[in-house]
């Protein structure tokens, strides 16, 4: 099911300057927004209460990967701070995700990580020694985090459709790597617009840079959406 917001990636050093950059949109637009490493571990989990009492929604991108009990506790505890989804490393294997789910619970949505966007096909056979192709990898771990009653995955907009087909239609993958026509690309190395990443199937977007180093973000975010959305 498709979320029509696109979640903005959080990705600020500090309190402060989230502040600032949520106070340019008006109170009554209600985001879905995204804290990482970085943001939690500088300005703690009041950063999530911040956000939430504002009434905006949280993907809370912490890649949880540890030994099922360790996870589980870790989960309740983010459950508790009311995030509304959050991710764990497929590697982690079938009895760590299913602890995970166990620990969050099952309102909030949990995704997986699979094979991070970093690792080449190269580096996988060498440091893992999985002597798959990469995206074969990508959609082994995709059906094992649908065996643990986890909601979807993190993924490239490019793999949504086979990993839907590995798995169900109503399989979430949530896309980053997204940049509208004309904006710069970055460090992403695989881009892909608004519009195309729904054309594939992607159920949520994650938008960073494009939105929050933009001239004006609120309208930026607004393009964005609409293409999106499909208007
Ligand atoms: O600024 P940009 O739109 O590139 O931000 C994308 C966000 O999604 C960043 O927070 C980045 O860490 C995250 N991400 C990504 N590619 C992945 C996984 C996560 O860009 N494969």
């Amino acid at each position: 099911m498709r979320e029509e917001r696109p979640i903005i990636a959080l990705d600020f050093p500090s309190f402060e300057q989230v502040k600032s950059f949520l106070a340019l949109f008006p109170a009554e637009e209600k985001l879905y927004v995204k804290i990482g490493m970085e943001l939690y571990y500088a300005a703690g989990p009041e950063i999530v209460r911040y956000v939430k009492s504002l009434g905006h929604s949280v993907f809370l991108d912490l890649k949880l990967h540890d030994i099922p009990h360790t996870v589980q506790s870790a989960m309740a505890v983010l459950a508790d701070l009311g995030v509304d989804m959050t991710n764990v490393h497929a590697a982690g294997g079938l009895e760590m995700m299913k602890a995970a789910r166990e620990g969050l619970g099952a309102g909030p949505k949990l995704l997986a990580v699979t094979q991070l966007t970093s690792t080449s096909e190269e580096q996988m056979r060498q440091e893992q020694n999985i002597q798959t192709s990469l995206a074969d990898s990508v959609v082994h771990y995709a059906q094992r985090a649908a065996a643990a009653g986890l909601d979807g995955v993190v993924c490239s907009a490019h793999e949504a459709a086979k990993i839907k087909t590995a798995t169900s239609a109503s399989f979430v993958c949530l896309t980053p790597g997204i940049r509208p026509k004309g904006s710069a690309v970055g460090d992403q190395k695989r881009v892909m617009t608004p519009s195309d990443a729904r054309k594939i199937g992607s159920d949520y977007i994650v938008v960073g840079r494009p939105i929050t180093q933009a001239e004006n973000p609120v309208a930026a975010y607004q393009a964005i959406k609409a293409e999106w959305i499909g208007l």
